[in-house]
């Protein structure tokens, strides 16, 4: 199959180019930035893109590659930091900028050839450096430029090489998918192989060699990801597939009878564990939100040991995606955003064998495998939900009263937004109860009480966000609502930053 190999110098964006490149329909995996030549002169790597990454190529240990691959004749495209790699490898400048250049900047194209072929003359693009290049070396022309990036693009047709010093695969770069497809296309020549369907059967083959003849619990949520995974991996083991939902009490409005009706139909072993209790408990008394998530990952993986040895099950399968393990700093270069607790949480000493089936790819790709296995319509268009749960959007201690105003709340967000146009753009709409109050007045009277921040988010993947621009009267209607309905809140904020540098949930 035509593969085209992206190698990681450790940006965070590093895995989404795959992830791009794949929704293009050709298949694309990620290796080490120092992975030898040796390794990719095949005939089926039509293509390598050097990914960003943090470092600056003067630092002492910066990420090199094997520069042998440059003479490999496969064509070659550097993203930030890899088009800084390229230029100072090949005898060009590279110099700290007098500032750095961060979000999103116009592009003027010189010359809309290349990588650049499908981009129009002025488009925006995200940028996310602070060294430039100044100089191209020989036989390469520098093709676009921004305010501070004289030479913000640059190609040496001739060899096959190109450099972007944005970064195409992020949303904020708008027709950045043009870049990989003039690339794959245009320039590495590939066809069109890769499809869900193939994904699909890829990783059901994938699943049935790894657990050979073993027995498997699965921590099932009802969100689209362990959802997704149970039904794969039941395709692969049935039987010997046990999914488990723990009720957590830290669960949406009348979310567990969702979860069992949904999966009613399907052909999966289903147990629920009604758990409340012992989160509550464990909970008892914690603000800090990396505390809060350790113990709640903790409390879940009793649960799951508990399962797994009434179910004689010696592998544990969670469904978490590469976003997950992104930002809970499990990849080789990336840095703790926060302890995902399928992931951040698990004891290092696990007592089960860990499958992660979904691990290498992102939410809509998750979403797609979804629609192929015909999952139920609940779940497919169910929002993303954190594994904490509720607990992560109380600002402080996590008790049951704090939780039914969060539970209430949600639900009139959820209530007032999916009839409108905007549900199927919103990645996330939910609120966050925070711990103070603030004076109010109601029917006559002073009111002191707490406030609810709505917060309502659009994503494609996760790793950036934008808040949602949606119309004041659908504020309106849901601010009062809250107030009227939930009574120990007084006031409703919207929050309106983007992830960077926020992230979706608070904590
Ligand atoms: P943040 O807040 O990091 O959230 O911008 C990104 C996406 O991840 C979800 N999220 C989690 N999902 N376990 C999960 O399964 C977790 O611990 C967790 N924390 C955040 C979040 O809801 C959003 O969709």
């Amino acid at each position: 199959m035509d593969t085209i190999v992206i190698l990681d110098f450790g940006g965070q964006y590093c895995h989404l180019i795959s992830r791009r490149i794949r929704d293009l329909g050709v298949f694309a995996e990620v290796l080490p930035s120092d992975t030898p030549s040796s390794k990719l002169s095949s005939p089926h790597i039509r293509g390598i893109i050097l990914s960003g990454g943090a470092r600056s190529v003067y630092e002492k240990n910066a990420p090199k590659f094997d520069a042998k691959i440059l003479e490999l004749g496969i064509p070659i495209l550097g993203i930030c930091y890899g088009h800084q790699l390229i230029a100072k490898l090949l005898g060009g400048k590279v110099v700290s900028g007098a500032s750095g250049e961060y979000g999103q900047m116009l592009l003027s194209s010189q010359k809309t050839s290349g990588v650049l072929a499908r981009f129009k003359p002025k488009e925006m693009v995200w940028m996310n450096h602070r060294d430039v290049v100044v100089k191209v070396p020989s036989g390469f022309t520098a093709i676009a430029s921004t305010e501070h990036s004289t030479i913000a693009a640059y190609m040496d047709p001739r060899r096959c090489i190109y450099g972007v010093q944005f970064h195409p695969e992020v949303s904020h770069t708008p027709h950045g998918d043009t870049i990989y497809a003039s690339f794959i296309f245009d320039i590495c020549k590939t066809k069109k192989t890769w499809s869900s369907k193939q994904l699909l059967k890829n990783i059901i083959a994938e699943a049935k060699t790894t657990l050979g003849g073993e027995r498997a619990i699965i921590g099932l949520s009802g969100g689209i990801d362990s959802s997704v995974a149970a039904m794969l991996v039941g395709r692969a083991i049935g039987p010997a597939l046990t999914a488990i939902y723990v009720d957590t009490g830290l669960m949406r409005y009348k979310e567990t009878e969702e979860v069992k009706r949904a999966f009613a139909k399907e052909k999966l072993k289903l147990k629920v564990v009604y758990a409340a209790d012992r989160f509550f408990k464990a909970l008892k008394g914690v603000t800090d939100p990396e505390t809060k998530r350790k113990i709640i990952g903790k409390v879940f993986i009793d649960v799951f040991y508990e399962a797994a040895k009434t179910a004689k099950a010696n592998y544990l399968i969670q469904g978490t995606i590469y976003s997950d393990r992104i930002e809970s700093g499990l990849t080789k270069h990336s840095s703790t955003i926060k302890s995902h607790h399928n992931v951040g949480g698990l004891p290092k000493n696990l007592k089960l064998k860990l499958y992660e089936p979904l691990r290498e790819l992102y939410k809509d790709e998750v979403r797609k495998l979804g629609g192929e296995l015909r999952l139920s319509p609940i779940i497919q268009t169910r929002q993303v939900f954190p594994g904490p749960g509720l607990a992560i959007r109380i600002i402080g201690e996590v008790t049951p009263e704090n939780v039914e105003i969060v539970r209430q709340a949600g639900k009139i967000i959820e209530d007032e937004l999916r009839p409108t146009k905007h549900w199927k753009d919103i990645w996330m709409s939910f609120p966050v109860l925070l711990p103070i109050k603030s004076v109010g007045v109601q029917g006559d009277e002073r009111s002191y009480k707490r406030p609810i921040v709505l917060r309502i988010v659009e994503s494609r993947d996760a790793m950036t966000a934008n808040f949602a621009k949606i119309p004041y009267d659908i504020l309106e209607r849901i601010s009062t609502r809250i107030t009227n309905e939930v009574k120990e809140i007084n006031r409703v904020v919207y929050d309106i930053t983007h992830k960077p540098p926020a992230t979706m949930e608070w904590e």
